[in-house]
C-alpha cells in the first residue's frame, strides 16, 4: 500500500536560513503514515510510535517536498510505515533524499481499542529488506523495555 504526497515549501514553513522546520517535515510524516495506514485497516488508525527519523539534508523554500510511503511490517494490531522524503529542486529538476522515517501506527475500534488488521505482502526485495529492519528494531525495543 503506497501513498504519494507533494507540499510546495513556503516561507513560513522555514527557518531564518530558509530551510524547512524539522516538526514541519514531522507533521507530513504523520499525515502520510496516517493516510496509508487507514488504507490498509480499511479504517480508523492512531500513531502509537515514531520510531525514528532521520534528517539527511535540508529543503529550501520554493522547493516541492515529496513525500512517498509504505507499509512495511504488520503486527496483529500494529502497521509500520516507511516514509521516504525528497526535496524536488524545481530549477535544476533533481531530487535529494531529505528524511527517512519509520512510524507505527495501530488500528483502532470506535471505542479507541486496538483491532487486528490483515498481515503485509511483501512484493520486492526493497520492502523485504525493510520489513527485516523495522523486525530487528522491534525485537531491540522489547528487549529494552523488559
Ligand atoms: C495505541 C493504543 C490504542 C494502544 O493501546 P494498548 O492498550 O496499549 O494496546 P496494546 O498494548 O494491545 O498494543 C497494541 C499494539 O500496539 C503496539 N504498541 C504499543 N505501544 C507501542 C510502542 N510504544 N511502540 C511500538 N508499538 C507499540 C503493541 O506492540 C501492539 O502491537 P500488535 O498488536 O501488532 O502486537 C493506545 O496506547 C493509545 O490510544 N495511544 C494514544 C494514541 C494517540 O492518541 N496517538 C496520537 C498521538 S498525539
Amino acid at each position: 500500500m503506497r501513498t504519494l504526497q507533494a507540499h510546495l515549501i513556503l516561507p513560513p514553513d522555514t527557518n531564518h536560513h530558509g530551510t524547512i522546520f524539522g516538526g514541519k517535515v514531522l507533521a507530513y510524516i504523520d499525515e502520510i503514515a496516517a493516510i496509508t495506514s487507514m488504507k490498509h485497516a480499511g479504517g480508523n488508525t492512531v500513531t502509537v510510535s515514531i520510531d525514528s527519523v532521520d534528517f539527511l539534508s535540508s529543503a529550501h523554500v520554493g522547493d516541492i517536498l515529496e513525500l512517498e510511503s509504505m507499509v512495511v511490517y504488520t503486527g496483529k494490531t500494529s502497521i509500520t510505515v516507511f516514509v521516504r522524503v525528497t526535496a524536488f529542486h524545481v530549477e535544476t529538476g533533481e531530487s535529494t533524499l531529505t528524511t527517512e522515517s519509520f512510524v507505527t501506527m495501530v488500528a483502532v475500534d470506535e471505542n479507541g481499542k486496538p483491532r487486528p488488521v490483515s498481515q503485509v505482502v511483501i512484493e520486492t526485495e526493497e520492502q523485504r529488506r525493510l520489513f527485516e529492519q523495522v523486525k530487528l528494531n522491534r525485537a531491540l525495543k522489547y528487549m529494552k523495555n523488559k
